[in-house]
């Protein structure tokens, strides 16, 4: 094993890309005395970057600080790297279909500009064979440079999770894969440089791709789970809390619970090995119904809110509702397929007036991403309330929140953040998931 400080000196890391995963990579290097250069083609990014600015909050600017990062929108920049991460996002398109449009086209902005010699690791989450199959051969038809040969591939998935300040990435145990031997302990070597938890080596670039997807799939399959479960204790007329809390004592009960899932990771990621099953020929069952369970539960939540109005005297057809929390989950600003969206557009379509409350966006990203008029404080005169990502700043708002409905009032809490507080009451009209 090569000495840190000799490898340390060898070496030049380029992040393409300095999103929610590629920035805390990029400065995690930098704060370890390693040369990184930030690329992306986002010059806004890169401008507010260079001032030490994260807009997703993610970061301090104290943070940013602390590693010297050559932020560059310059992709010849990337030539004077011998180490390039490559972590761009994978969304779905309008059919839930894997759009890789993004990656082909940083693939071959890389391979324009690779140094001979260079390691590529690709951070993206992506189904088995992408990196191999489609992101290696632009880059050798764009670089003109052989693969094995002239430069060398790799795929190290991601796992941090936007407002999560415990898992960060120097504190768990990173997926390192590479075309063959040799190219595998150079890249596991340079990612101990900061993941010093440890790293795991995976046999082949598709198992790591596919561990990536496994992780996230799990997930989205128990959440859709906890919903399913929901949907039943609903029509028992019990809390689906309660029953959880009860199941939760036996020792290999897994502790899921039911919720609205959205983001670009858990809610699209299953979508990638779902194509790339069926391109193989396998129809998956579970994955996907997973995803339908998990995609009806938005539009689940406009349902019953109409309902509990009806049930309250009032008419959905001009009902103003009172939206809180819009981010796709609590305590970050990431709006990103935030599945309340979805809840809004229904409820919209059947007459309602939404006004939308997020602490932690501001009045133009409200208006922009979900088109809504917005508060600052919770206000009064709402005819329903409901309560979507459960941000630290609504502890102990439940009396506030009664307050501002006028007449019976009725409360979707989706997380069930005031259950405690709020259930007991028979004259709320109050459910969560
Ligand atoms: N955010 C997460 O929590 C998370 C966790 C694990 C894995 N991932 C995966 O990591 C990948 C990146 O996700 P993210 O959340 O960091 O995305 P992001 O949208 O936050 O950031 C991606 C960045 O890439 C830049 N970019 C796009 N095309 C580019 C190009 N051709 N060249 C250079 N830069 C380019 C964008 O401007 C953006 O700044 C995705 O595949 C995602 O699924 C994300």
């Amino acid at each position: 094993m090569v000495q840190e400080n000799d490898l340390k000196t060898n070496l030049t890391v380029c992040l393409v890309g300095l999103g929610y995963v590629g920035l805390p990579l990029a400065l995690e290097f930098a704060k370890n005395g390693v040369k990184v250069i930030g690329f992306d083609v986002k010059e806004k990014r890169i401008n507010e970057l260079k001032q030490n600015i994260d807009e997703s909050g993610e970061i301090s600017s104290e943070d940013l600080a602390s590693g010297p990062i050559e932020y560059t929108t310059n992709a010849e920049d990337i030539r004077r790297a011998n180490f390039v991460v490559a972590a761009i996002p994978t969304p779905v398109d309008d059919a839930n279909e894997p759009d890789l449009t993004l990656v082909e086209k940083a693939s071959a902005t890389i391979g324009k500009n690779l140094a001979k010699g260079a390691i590529v690791v690709y951070e993206s989450t992506v189904y088995p064979g992408v990196t191999e199959d489609i992101c290696v051969p632009i880059i050798e038809k764009e670089s003109g440079l052989k693969c094995g040969v002239d430069w060398f591939v790799g795929y190290s998935p991601e796992r941090v999770n936007p407002g999560d300040k415990e898992h960060t990435t120097s504190k768990i145990i990173k997926i390192v894969s590479g075309m063959d031997e040799p190219t595998l302990k150079r890249i596991s070597e340079v990612y101990q440089i900061v993941c010093k938890a440890g790293v795991h080596e995976a046999p082949s670039i598709k198992v790591a791709e596919a561990a990536k997807v496994f992780e996230n799939i799990q997930r989205d399959v128990n959440i859709a789970l906890m919903n399913e479960l929901a949907l039943i204790c609903h029509r028992l007329d019990i809390q689906t809390s309660d029953v959880l809390a009860a199941a939760g004592t036996k020792w290999n009960f897994l502790k899921f619970r039911p919720g609205l899932v959205g983001g670009h990771c858990v809610g699209v990621d299953p979508f990638y090995l779902v194509a790339k099953a069926e391109s193989l020929g396998y129809h998956p069952q579970v994955i996907t119904a997973g995803r339908r369970i998990n995609d009806y539960m938005p539009e689940y939540v406009a349902e019953e809110v109409e309902k509990d109005l009806v049930k309250a005297g009032k008419k959905i057809e001009g009902a103003k509702i009172l939206v809180m929390g819009l981010t796709f989950k609590e305590n970050i600003r990431d709006m990103r397929n935030s599945k309340i969206t979805v809840t809004i557009a229904k409820l919209k379509e059947l007459g309602a007036n939404i006004i939308g409350y997020d602490p932690n966006l501001t009045t133009e990203e409200i208006k922009d991403e979900f088109g809504l008029e917005s508060v600052s404080e919770i206000g009064s005169g709402y005819d329903a309330v409901i309560i979507g990502a459960p941000h630290n700043q609504f502890k102990g708002l439940d009396q506030e929140i009664l307050k501002s409905i006028q007449g019976k009032p009725v409360i979707f809490d989706i997380n069930g953040i005031y259950k405690e507080e709020l259930i007991k009451n028979s004259e709320i009209i109050y459910q969560s998931l």
